[in-house]
């Protein structure tokens, strides 16, 4: 069955059955391999996209709930290949450790400051609770989104955010 879905700023047109996850969709048929697979069952976060601007666990969603839609993955959040404000934050900080759960992190957490621009610590535990680090990482995580929070890079971010709303619109 064909099936549609815009990735990244890119048209897909893909001829795969519609209860595929549209993870294995994302790095079996497009090649998008900076999103994991952990638990498999929704309850890491390894696996995290955007879809219509909104987190979702690709593990446990399907191609054809997605069809039609607008998914960002950690390849897309760079724009004119200038890293987003949360990848540099988290070069800064050095928060990875073997990194295997950090692309669902940086997912999640460009999610909350697209809601939420300038969040408290609670608020930022509260978003990232869903995303399990085995390597806990978490101090880091934590402190890489609130050098982010509120910063002039981060406005430029969420002005692409804000654009590709805009087109959704
Ligand atoms: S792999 Fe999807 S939530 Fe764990
Ligand atoms: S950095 Fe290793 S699981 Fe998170």
């Amino acid at each position: 069955m064909a099936l549609s879905l815009t990735v990244n700023g890119e048209h897909r047109s893909l001829d795969i059955e519609g209860d595929t996850p549209l993870l294995w969709v994302l790095r079996d048929e497009l090649g998008l391999k900076g999103t994991k697979f952990g638990c498999g069952v929704g309850l890491c976060g390894a696996c995290t996209v955007h879809l219509n601007g909104q987190p979702v666990r690709s593990c446990s969603t399907l191609l054809e709930s997605a069809a039609g839609g607008e998914v960002t993955t950690i390849e897309g959040l760079a724009e004119g290949g200038q890293l987003h404000a949360l990848q540099e934050a988290w070069i800064a900080e050095g928060v990875p450790q073997c990194g295997y759960c950090q692309s669902g992190q940086i997912m999640s957490a460009a999610h909350l400051l697209a809601t939420n621009p300038a969040p408290a610590r609670d608020d930022i535990v509260a978003a990232m609770t869903g995303n399990l680090c085995r390597c806990g990482t978490y101090s880091r995580i934590i402190a890489a989104v609130e050098s982010v929070a509120g910063s002039s890079s981060m406005e430029n971010s969420l002005a692409y955010d804000a654009a590709a709303a805009r087109e959704l619109s």
